[in-house]
């Protein structure tokens, strides 16, 4: 068994800050963060709460699969940014969808949707599912410290969906994660208990770029050599490769490395920044909205992220 893409969609708040708003805003400019990121501008959320974003991402996901809603049994929303920490983002997508289905979120930061891909694989594999909705949504820009110039330029939100069912499209999939606080971290609520005596920590984002920017090139390599070789393919059978947008130096750095042209890199980095999980699938349905796959390519995905997580798969595209 395994599963197919039956659909994608995607969806980004209205607002669209470029770099030289920014520099409005705090001591930057455009020349430092274009160099250093190949960010020109990212879509953060004003009046649009993150539900508005995964459902909108949700529908379009459904509407390309041509099913009826009511065939979803289960949803997955990979999320470190839910509106609630109860109920989960799966539970008000359901709600907003008017189905009823298992629902539940994960948090594998940035290598969420690969973790979805592997769950939802595990799910319909073992007969519990059939049709899955899997909802990456992010809104890192309400968890970013606006007074840390060297991270609140990095990030932007939005969603990005795909609907899923049996199918023999995944050719491999692998997540991981090496237990690490201090590289990257979002402290949780700390709550007003009077008998806690711990400290509470700020909850915003901390992140050792340069640390994490190692991590990410090495096992973004590593991860992708070891997923061509579980799917029984060479670097030259792949058509396209999705990177989890965090930075265009580490998809540089990562093309010097890997035997695959330039040109089979995709990316949206420049217009909508690091979106944490929700920016492979945003990038997936973007790309597939505009024709860029024909049935039988062969996708290569790789994320990191907080954790520090890892996912990788090959995966056909089969619409
Ligand atoms: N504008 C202008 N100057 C800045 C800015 C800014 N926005 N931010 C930092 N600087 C300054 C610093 O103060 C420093 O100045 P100094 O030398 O006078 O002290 C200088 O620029 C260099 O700062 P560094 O932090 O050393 O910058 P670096 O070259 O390492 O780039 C960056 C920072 C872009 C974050 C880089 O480390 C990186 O790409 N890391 C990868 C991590 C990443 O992309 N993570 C994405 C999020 S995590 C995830 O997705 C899971």
């Amino acid at each position: 068994m395994g599963l197919k893409i039956l659909g994608t969609g995607s969806s980004l708040p209205k607002l669209s800050v470029t770099n030289d708003m920014l520099s409005g805003l705090m001591d930057t400019n455009d020349e430092w963060i274009s160099t250093r990121t190949g960010i020109k501008s990212r879509y953060i959320c004003s009046d649009e709460k993150l539900l508005d974003l995964a459902a909108d991402a949700a529908k379009k996901a459904i509407d390309m699969a041509r099913i009826d809603k009511d065939e979803i049994d289960t949803i997955i929303c990979t999320t470190v940014c839910s509106d609630y920490l109860t109920p989960s983002m799966a539970c008000m997508i359901n709600k907003e969808l008017g189905i009823s289905c298992r629902s539940l979120d994960i948090n594998a930061a940035c290598s969420g949707f690969i973790y979805g891909l592997e769950l939802a694989k595990a799910y319909i594999d073992s007969g519990i599912a059939k049709k899955i909705l899997l909802v990456s949504a992010e809104n890192m820009t309400r968890l970013s410290d606006w007074s840390d110039r060297s991270t609140c330029v990095l990030f932007g939100d939005g969603a990005g969906a795909t609907v899923l069912s049996e199918g023999d499209d995944l050719m491999a999939v692998s997540v991981t994660a090496r237990g690490n606080e201090e590289l990257l971290n979002i402290s949780g609520i700390h709550g007003n208990s009077p008998f806690d005596k711990t400290e509470a920590g700020e909850n915003f984002l901390h992140m050792n770029g340069k640390e994490v920017y190692k991590f990410a090139v090495s096992s973004i390599c590593e991860e992708l050599e070891k997923t061509v070789k579980e799917a029984g393919i060479e670097f030259k059978d792949v058509d396209y490769i999705l990177l989890h947008q965090a930075n265009m130096r580490i998809i540089g750095a990562a093309q010097k490395r890997l035997p695959v042209a330039k040109e089979k890199y995709l990316s949206n980095i420049d217009r909508c920044g690091n979106t944490s999980s929700a920016s492979i699938p945003i990038l997936l349905d973007e790309e597939a909205r505009k024709g860029r796959f024909k049935k039988g390519d062969v996708l290569l995905m790789s994320a990191f992220g907080g954790g520090l997580t890892t996912g990788t798969c090959a995966i056909k595209w089969g619409i």
